[in-house]
């Protein structure tokens, strides 16, 4: 939610903000600014994409060394010029980039109105600026200890970076709740809300913590302390990420390079922690806490999306394989409801960006109750990563496009291996089953290939329904969750009405939608339940919807009742998702883009949501 970035050094600055915001722009796109500092203070800023901001500086004299940019997803006022980032103070002295939500502004406001302070914009941001220049006003402070008095009177969660025109070797950075990044260079220093626009400069990064700030000079020397003014010894990381995962690749858009990098990453999460010949599952993780896991009343998974979607498939597979009652909860619901939670339970977080506020929010409570917490997530080094007592990594590599989908994978895959290594622990899977699984699970990267090369028979599904207003998604079984989430997909990027259902469940209302109008897609790959399926099918053809059914290879049945059959590659039924997700996502993504859509960054959404 908002993307910020600031540099100070020696190169000019304005190329390092613009490529930065553009690389941060999957955060929040609805406003985009800047602000450099040559003598005065100058800032850009404008309602709509950073392409946009981009053409109204395009004359502007922007030569500087220091300066601040962001890119904004709108929570306090509309997203037009006057609520774009940075805001300045009321003296024009100071100017500040802000990502996250200020919730006591309003009582600060009246006080500062009361003081003669006028404001410009609705937001919560312009607020904190002038706090901190009254502060350093009547403290007649440095701006150093202004900001920290200030943050100390603040109420919410921030990522800010603060820039003094009377002092262009300095900036001031500083995070709760929010995430920001600082990349050391020789004589320079970048600041982000995530890596990606560091990497192509320095590798070394320091990850600030909650209510920690960091002063960097111009000089090459910089400092961290905490809010209650101690200084901390900078934990000084090497950046993994390289510039090819952050770039499109070839492909139009990053959703469709990130659907087909969907084997490679699923062998690198399985990568070093499975072997079918030798038999064994070792997630790092859960080895260290597998006696208290095996114990557990209970495990309760928490996410927020498509990470929520990931969970239901985890509930299916833990509780089939190892026997353990599972439940899985919206975060948002989680936190406010009160839950009976104790040490004997244990907390699956799933997060992709390791930063979503509501998920981070169950974390806390779930932790002050003493549970156990185990995350799941696929940014290294995230807030859910680093307040969690053990987990995985997903190693999916940076998800840009707003709609998750390699994410996705990564996440069921490594619900696989926890389900499979907590079954193998208590005994409730047989070896024989244990290796047929491991096995497969290997062959699942081709099996993935596979299924993408189904993209053209997909496209050509995509252009004979792509005005239709809505659809309708059915499975059962571990089908069920990839229908949510293909409903989900086809939603998110493409805005047609879709509904995700239990297939069976169809009869208890959404069948009343079904004409001729009304395309259904059927996940029907389950052995389990094929007969049932079919059934299902049967009951839509009756009512003259069109069925799009996934099938498996060489399924001659379905073929004789659907409109139109996708088959993909047969596998393990607790595997499936993996495979059957496929042509979903190249559905939505196709009718999206055949319907004009901006498939990477879908209206009002965000990829990373980091306000309640
Ligand atoms: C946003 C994104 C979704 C994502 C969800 C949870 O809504 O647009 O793609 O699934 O947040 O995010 P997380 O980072 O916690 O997985």
């Amino acid at each position: 939610m908002c993307g910020i970035v600031g540099y100070i050094g020696n190169r000019e600055v304005f190329p390092i903000l613009l490529k930065g915001l553009k690389r941060l722009e999957y955060r929040g796109y609805d406003s985009a600014g800047i602000a450099i500092l040559n003598g005065d203070l100058h800032v850009y800023k404008k309602a709509g994409k950073v392409s946009d901001l981009e053409k109204h500086i395009a004359d502007s004299d922007v030569t500087s060394t220091i300066g601040i940019g962001h890119t904004r997803w709108a929570t306090h006022g509309a997203p037009n010029d006057e609520n774009a980032h940075p805001h300045l103070s009321q003296s024009g002295n100071l100017t500040i980039i802000h990502n996250g939500i200020i919730e006591n502004y309003a009582s600060i406001k009246t006080e500062l109105k009361g003081r003669g302070y006028t404001f410009h914009s609705d937001t919560d941001t312009e607020v904190l600026i002038n706090l901190i220049e009254e502060i350093k006003k009547q403290e007649k402070c440095t701006l150093e200890d202004a900001v920290r008095i200030a943050l100390n009177q603040v109420i919410g969660a921030y990522a800010i970076v603060v820039m003094d025109k009377n002092n262009p070797n300095q900036l001031i950075a500083a995070r709760k709740g929010s995430p920001l990044v600082l990349g050391i260079g020789e004589k320079e220093f970048f600041i982000a809300s995530d890596a990606s626009p560091i990497v192509e400069y320095t590798k070394n990064v320091v990850y600030l913590d909650d209510q920690e700030y960091a002063v960097i000079n111009r000089t090459g020397d910089f400092y961290i302390k905490t809010l209650g003014n101690v200084e901390k010894s900078p934990a000084i990381q090497k950046l993994e990420m390289s510039i090819e995962a952050i770039e499109k690749g070839g492909f139009e858009h990053f959703m469709l390079k990130e659907i087909y990098e969907q084997p490679k990453v699923i062998a690198d999460s399985l990568r070093g922690r499975m072997s079918a010949v030798e038999g064994w599952i070792k997630l790092g993780g859960l080895d260290e806490y597998i006696n208290r896991i095996n114990n557990a009343h209970r495990i309760i998974i928490t996410a927020c999306g498509t990470s929520w979607h990931s969970g239901l498939i985890g509930e299916y597979l833990i509780e089939e394989l190892a026997r353990v009652n599972v439940e899985v909860e919206y975060a948002s619901e989680f936190r406010y409801r009160n839950p009976i939670i104790n040490s004997s339970d244990v907390v699956l977080a799933i997060s992709q960006s390791g930063e979503t506020a509501d998920t981070l929010a169950a974390i806390e409570l779930a932790k002050e109750r003493q549970a156990l917490i185990y995350g799941i997530c696929n940014v290294i080094g995230s807030s859910i990563a680093r307040v969690s007592h053990a987990g995985s990594y997903t190693h999916a590599g940076p998800e840009i496009g707003v709609a998750s989908t390699k994410a996705f994978s990564t996440q069921v895959s490594i619900l696989i291996l926890i389900a499979l290594q907590i079954a193998k622990h208590k005994g409730t899977i047989a070896n024989s089953k244990l290796r047929e699984i491991l096995y497969e699970l290997e062959n699942i990267p081709k099996k993935v290939e596979k299924a993408l090369a189904l993209d053209e028979q997909v496209k050509e599904i995509a252009a004979i329904y792509k005005d239709a207003p809505n659809f309708l998604y059915l499975g059962r079984g571990l089908n069920f969750p990839v229908a949510l989430e293909g409903a989900l997909k086809l939603k998110e990027i493409s805005y047609i009405h879709a509904e995700g259902y239990p297939a069976a469940e169809m009869k208890h209302g959404p069948i009343a939608l079904i004409d001729e109008a009304m395309p259904v897609v059927f996940l029907a790959t389950n052995q389990s339940a094929y007969e049932k399926i079919i059934s299902n099918i049967q009951e839509v053809k009756a009512r003259k919807g069109k069925v799009i059914a996934i099938v498996n290879e060489g399924d001659t049945e379905i073929k004789e009742i659907a409109d139109h059959v996708i088959e993909v590659p047969a596998t393990e039924e607790i595997l499936s998702p993996l495979v059957t997700i496929v042509p979903l996502q190249l559905l939505s993504y196709h009718i999206a883009v055949m319907r004009g859509a901006n498939v990477d960054q879908p209206r009002n959404l965000a990829k990373s949501v980091t306000v309640e």
